[in-house]
């Protein structure tokens, strides 16, 4: 079993045919299959596979000591942003395994247990919070509230649970299974270009910005496009039009990063004008001052806008990471073990939010980053070279030697 052989049982899943991106969201039918497929493989290789709680997905290497030594994990996530491409959380788990079949094919004996993990709604393009099973899991968020979050069909994620099979009553931190858990390393795509530009096929991560997710809700009142006076109007989508144009403005004035990637306009006739206007910030900063600064400035003309318009304005953050500084010591043993494996890794940050991110909280976390050569991420097009991931699995595979080794 190999990383290309895995890789192709993996990719027909979830992807639409016409976009050839993928929709890969939490607990529906191509979840439950990516579901199916991370079990199948993990069977293969003579792993005990668990689900937690919070619907986290594991798959262990146990040892005999099983219980006295603290476990080594790695992995990422299986669901996608809408149209998101193949690499965004896969690659990580199916080098994950292709790493793991890789050492038992060399009789590796590891001293300490080795788990795969696929954290849920990792991309939090469902219920809208951003990393939520591993959030869920380190305490970050309250239950109660999580089993209310909804999706946009008005599906809460309480009932998307019981409907496959899982029982949300146990949804929240689990202590036991993070105090086993001795480091979390994942591969991930790269999200940008940085390794492109250094010649580097794989690199090591440094930090990630402190970012998060507010959705801004106007609301104004419906009323018939070609009869309404244009005094008389009270209409959200102007509101929102001089949010994302002051969203762009502050980011640029700022060093940051700010972008509406989802806006529903209700009731959505093109001949009326809408009721309200719901969208989403996604803001990022290399430091949290600079964020607030962000959200601020975006605020304050969303708010001076709609008063402008009749509208009326709420905002509300939905998830936020603050700045992740990875592990020093572990990221420089990684750094001296692919050097001696002969692989240059440069050190990089990213904008881009991980598990590994809301993990670095609890236990010691790193991550490798794999080349993506134009860049491109959260799209169909997101792509990286065959053998950059077969670097990729190289790395990985001398990581988990050298930390679980004997
Ligand atoms: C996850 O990919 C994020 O950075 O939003
Ligand atoms: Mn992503
Ligand atoms: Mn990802």
């Amino acid at each position: 079993m190999n990383f290309a052989e895995l890789w192709a049982e993996l990719l027909p899943v979830g992807r639409d045919e016409h976009t050839g991106g993928y929709r890969r969201y939490s607990w529906t039918e191509p979840d439950a299959a990516c579901r199916a497929w991370f079990a199948r493989t993990a069977a293969r290789l003579g792993l005990r596979t668990d689900c937690d709680g919070n619907g986290n997905l594991w798959a262990w290497w146990d040892t005999p000591g099983n219980g006295a030594e603290s476990a080594l994990v790695t992995g990422s996530h299986l669901d996608s942003v809408p149209d998101g491409g193949a690499f965004d959380g896969p690659l990580g788990i199916v080098s994950a395994f292709a790493a793991i079949a890789q050492l038992r094919n060399e009789g590796f004996r590891p001293a300490r247990p080795i788990g795969v993990a696929a954290f849920t709604e990792e991309e939090g393009a469902r219920f809208g919070v951003a990393c939520l099973g591993s959030r869920l899991l380190a305490g970050l968020v309250d239950p109660a509230g999580a089993r209310d979050l909804r999706d946009q069909d008005g599906i809460s994620l309480d009932m998307a649970m019981r409907a496959a099979g899982r029982d949300p009553a146990l949804i929240g931190q689990d202590e036991k299974l993070l105090a086993g858990i001795g480091e979390y390393v994942e591969l991930h795509i790269e999200q940008g270009s940085v390794l492109d530009g250094l010649g580097a096929a794989v690199g090591v991560a440094d930090g990630i910005w402190p970012h998060g997710r507010w959705r801004l809700d106007f609301t104004g009142r419906a009323d018939h496009a070609g009869t309404t006076r244009l005094p008389d109007r009270r209409d959200p989508m102007l509101p929102f039009a001089a949010t994302a144009l002051a969203a762009r403005q502050a980011a640029t004035d700022l060093g940051a990063l700010a972008t509406f990637g989802k806006v529903i306009a209700e009731p959505g006739a093109a001949n009326a004008i809408s009721s309200s206007v719901h969208c989403w910030l996604d803001a990022r900063a290399p430091d949290s001052k600079v964020l607030d600064l962000v959200i601020a400035a975006v605020s304050d003309v969303a708010a001076e806008a709609a008063g402008m318009h009749g509208v009326g304005f709420e905002l509300r953050q939905e998830s936020f990471t603050p700045a992740v500084s990875f592990d020093p010591a572990l990221r420089d043993r990684i750094a001296v073990v692919l050097a001696a494996a002969g692989q240059r890794a440069p050190v990089l940050p990213t904008g881009a939010g991980h598990d590994a991110g809301v993990l670095a909280a609890r236990i010691p976390t790193a991550m490798l980053f794999v080349r993506n050569p134009t860049g491109v991420s959260h799209s169909p097009a997101e792509h990286a070279e065959p053998a950059d991931c077969k670097a990729g699995v190289t790395a990985l595979t001398a990581v988990l030697a050298d930390l679980a080794g004997q």
